[in-house]
Formats: structure tokens, C-alpha cells, sequence
């Protein structure tokens, strides 16, 4: 399993830090032109709890706030079709408990967590591939130790990457077949980005689904 269902602890998010892209020179269509207003609406439908902040939760980041990012990275991505970003939204906002969290509650899982709660190996890609987090995560070589692993999520959950993971592991991780499938905007698409992802469908992740696919109006 590269995903699973616990998550938690504590570190101070960036937010409102720079964005890899700037927002203005959206280059592509992505779910045919959503502002980050539309697509934090949706958010909201897909995870309902993400509307408000408890500080209960110091690594909790509401929908507006978050969406900006995301829309970033869908772009960054090229994730465009809505039934992609309707499936990256349902197993992020199911993953880290609709926002709430960016590290792994279970504290043996050392390394895994951002929105997309993927394991140390997928951060450690993750940060590798990102430019301006180069020389940073080259000291943590080769990112096998838990203090290497615990050193290299820190540096992807400020905002500005916690919520690229998805539409990163999605577009870099999956077959070009998933994402076709997950395009079509169906619960079988859904479930072969599921088998991607390493997990299979539970009543729980059909629920995110099923709210995502009415935000975005792909309910058939
Ligand atoms: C998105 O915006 C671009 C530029 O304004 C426009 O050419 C394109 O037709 C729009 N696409 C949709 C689906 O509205
Ligand atoms: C969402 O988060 C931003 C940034 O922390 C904050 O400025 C804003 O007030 C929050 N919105 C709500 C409705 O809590």
C-alpha cells in the first residue's frame, strides 16, 4: 500500500509563499478555464470541512486558501479534464482528512504525508523534482533513513508544494492509461486511479468521489 488511512503531527505552513507559476500565465484549459474562486467551491463540495480551521489542527488549510496551489499545480501538471481533478481532489481531501492534516498520524510512518499522504519514497521523487528544492533534498541522499525521510517531507508540506503531490503523482506515477480512464469521469476510471495509487475502493473513498463527481457535474 502507498497510501494510507491515518495521518497528523505538526509544522507551520507557508502560506500565501511565492507559487512556482504564476497564476497569471495559466497555460492551459484547465476544467475548461476554473478561476481559483470556482475551483475552491468545488473543494468545498468534495470536502466539506475545509471550509473553517479549527486550531485543533495547526496543519488544517481551508479551501480558498489551498486553491490557488492547486490550480498551480494542475497547470504545472497538466492535469486539465475535470474528471482528473475531480479524482485528485477526492483522494487528497480523503487522505489528509479533508485538509487537516499534512504529516502521517501514525508516527512509524517517518516521511509520509502532504495532501496526498504518499509514502517517504514518492516525497523524496517528488522533492527531486522540483526545481527550487534541488540542493536541499540532495543533503538527505539517498532519503532511506527516518531522519532523512522526516527532513525530506518537511520540505514539500508549505503550501506551495503540499498541494502538488496529487496532480504530480498522477501525471508522473500513472500510466497514461489511468489517466484516460480517470478522465471519462467514472467509478471505473476512479478505481483504476485507486489500483494506481496502490488501494482499492472502500465505501469512504466511493463518498469523496461520488461529492466530487457532483461538484463537477459528472454524475451520468
Ligand atoms: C478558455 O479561455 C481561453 C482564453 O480566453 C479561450 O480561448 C478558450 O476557448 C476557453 N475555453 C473554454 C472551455 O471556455
Ligand atoms: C482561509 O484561510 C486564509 C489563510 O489562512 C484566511 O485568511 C481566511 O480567513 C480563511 N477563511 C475562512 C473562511 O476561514
Amino acid at each position: 500500500m502507498k497510501y494510507s488511512t491515518t495521518t497528523a503531527a505538526c509544522v507551520l505552513s507557508v502560506a500565501g509563499s511565492a507559487l512556482a507559476v504564476p497564476l497569471l500565465s495559466l497555460k492551459l484549459d484547465v476544467g475548461n478555464n476554473m478561476t481559483a474562486a470556482d475551483l475552491a467551491e468545488k473543494i468545498a463540495v468534495v470536502a466539506p470541512m475545509s471550509t473553517s480551521c479549527s486550531s485543533q489542527f495547526p496543519e488544517c488549510v481551508n479551501n480558498t486558501a489551498m486553491a490557488p496551489h492547486f490550480l498551480n499545480a494542475f497547470n504545472l501538471y497538466e492535469i486539465t479534464e475535470p474528471g482528473q481533478i475531480a479524482g485528485v481532489l477526492a483522494l487528497t481531501a480523503f487522505e489528509s482528512g479533508d485538509y487537516k492534516y499534512k504529516h502521517n498520524t501514525n508516527p512509524d510512518h517517518h516521511g509520509q504525508g502532504t495532501s496526498n499522504q504518499q509514502m517517504a519514497e514518492w516525497n523524496y521523487k517528488y522533492a527531486k523534482s522540483i526545481p527550487e528544492l534541488k540542493s536541499e533534498v540532495a543533503k538527505q541522499d539517498p532519503g532511506t533513513s527516518d531522519a532523512q525521510k522526516d527532513a525530506i517531507l518537511n520540505l514539500v508540506v508549505p503550501d506551495e508544494y503540499n498541494f502538488g503531490t496529487g496532480p504530480w503523482f498522477l501525471k508522473n506515477q500513472c500510466s497514461p492509461a489511468v489517466l484516460t480512464a480517470l478522465a471519462r469521469g467514472d467509478d471505473a476510471g476512479f478505481q483504476e486511479y485507486m489500483g494506481c495509487v496502490g488501494t482499492t475502493m472502500t465505501e469512504e473513498r466511493q463518498a469523496y468521489w461520488n461529492r466530487a463527481k457532483s461538484a463537477f457535474g459528472l454524475n451520468k
